[in-house]
C-alpha cells in the first residue's frame, strides 16, 4: 500500500478507541443515569382525573390520587427528585394572583400528600406568580401591564413560605425578577427554614420552547403580551453568566438553564465559569418535538431521547428535568 505520509501515517488513530462496546464504555467521558433525572408532574383537582393535553402527548395533568401514583412509581425507578406544577382552577386567577400564597392551594395539597407518604424523593415547587394570574404573567402588573419587580418579590416570599410549610423540598423561583433569590433566602432563613434548598432558573430565557406547558397549565389563556421584560433574551449568553453570578451571590443553592437542548452552549458555560450544581430543563416545546417526530416514527424516540439527555451531561448538566424521566428511567434500568 502507498502510504502518503511515508513513515508514520496516521501517528495517532483516534478510531483505534472506537473499536469495541467495552472500549467505548471505557472511554466515555460522561454518562447518563437516572440519578441525574427530575420528573415535572401537572396536577390537578378532583380525583380519578387524568385530563392529556393535545401539545404533549403521553403527558397528562393529573388529580392528586393519580399523581401519587406515578410518583410512586418513579420513586421506584430511582427519580430522585419530582418537580410539581399546578394546573389552577380559571375561578381562582385574580390579577394579584393571591391564591399562590393560599396555605391550602393545590400545589401546597399536592406536596402534603407526597410528603405524608414519606417516600425518599424530593419535592421542587416553582415560585412564580403565573400559574395564579389572570393575566398570565409571573409578577405583579402596575396599570399599563408593566411587570413590577420588587412589589412581586413581596408576593414571591409568602409564595415560597407557604410552599414550604406545606413540606416542599427545593424552591425553585423561576419569574427572573431581579433580586429575588436573595430575598427569598432572607424570608426562608427568618422563618427558620435554613435548610430548605433554593435552585435558582438563573438564566431562564423569553423563549417559544414553553408553548405547550403554557397550554398544560392554562396560563397562557389570559397572556396579552410575553415576557420579554424579565426572562432574557435568546441572543444573551455572557448574560447569563452575570444573572447566575447574581443569584450564587444571593445565596442559590443550584441554578438552572432553560430551556434545554438550544441552550447547551449557556449550561456549558454556566457549568465551566462557577462549577456549581448546574441543572437544565428539557422543556415541553423540546418534549413535543422529540414525541410528535418519534411518534410519526421520522426518529428513532428512544436512541434520540438518551442521545439528546446524553448531550445534556456532556454540556455538563449535574441533572435534568424531563417529562421523559419515567420512560428514560426504564430505559436506563
Ligand atoms: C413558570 C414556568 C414556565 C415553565 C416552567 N415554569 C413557563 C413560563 O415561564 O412561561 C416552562 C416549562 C416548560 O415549558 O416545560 N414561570
Amino acid at each position: 500500500m502507498v502510504r502518503p505520509f511515508p513513515g508514520r501515517f496516521p501517528g495517532t488513530r483516534l478510531r483505534r478507541i472506537r473499536q469495541v462496546p467495552w472500549l467505548r464504555r471505557l472511554v466515555a467521558e460522561s454518562a447518563l443515569s437516572i440519578d441525574d433525572l427530575i420528573w415535572p408532574v401537572f396536577v390537578c383537582d378532583g380525583a380519578d382525573r387524568r385530563d392529556p393535553i393535545d401539545s404533549m402527548p403521553d403527558v397528562a395533568r393529573l388529580s392528586i390520587d393519580l399523581m401519587l401514583e406515578q410518583v410512586a412509581q418513579a420513586v421506584e425507578l430511582g427519580i430522585p427528585a419530582v418537580a410539581v406544577f399546578p394546573v389552577t382552577d380559571p375561578q381562582l386567577k385574580t390579577p394579584d394572583g393571591v391564591e399562590a400564597i393560599n396555605p391550602e392551594n393545590l400545589v401546597c395539597r399536592a406536596v402534603r400528600a407526597i410528603k405524608r407518604e414519606r417516600l425518599d424523593v424530593g419535592v421542587i415547587c416553582d415560585v412564580a406568580l403565573d400559574p395564579y394570574t389572570s393575566h398570565g404573567q409571573d409578577g405583579l402588573v402596575d396599570e399599563v401591564g408593566t411587570v413590577l419587580n420588587d412589589p412581586t418579590i413581596e408576593v414571591l416570599c409568602r409564595q415560597a413560605l407557604v410552599q414550604v410549610e406545606a413540606g416542599c423540598d427545593v424552591i425553585a423561583p423561576s419569574d427572573m425578577m431581579d433580586g429575588r433569590i436573595g430575598a427569598i433566602r432572607q424570608a426562608l432563613d427568618a422563618a427558620g427554614h435554613s435548610d430548605t434548598l433554593l435552585l435558582s432558573y438563573a438564566a431562564k430565557y423569553a423563549s417559544a420552547f414553553y408553548g405547550p406547558f403554557r397550554e398544560a397549565v392554562g396560563s397562557s389563556f389570559g397572556l396579552c403580551s410575553d415576557k420579554k421584560t424579565y426572562q432574557m433574551d435568546p441572543a444573551n449568553a455572557r448574560e447569563a453568566l452575570r444573572e447566575v453570578a447574581l443569584d450564587l451571590a444571593e445565596g442559590a443553592d443550584m441554578v438552572m438553564v432553560k430551556p434545554g437542548m438550544p441552550y447547551l452552549d449557556v449550561v456549558s458555560q454556566v457549568k465551566q465559569s462557577f462549577g456549581v450544581p448546574t441543572f437544565a430543563y428539557q422543556v415541553s416545546g423540546e418534549y413535543a418535538m422529540l414525541r410528535f417526530a418519534a411518534d410519526q416514527a421520522a426518529i428513532d424516540g428512544e436512541k434520540i431521547l438518551l442521545e439528546s439527555l446524553l448531550a445534556f451531561k456532556r454540556a455538563g448538566a449535574d441533572g435534568i428535568l424531563t417529562y421523559f424521566a419515567i420512560e428514560v428511567a426504564r430505559l436506563l434500568q
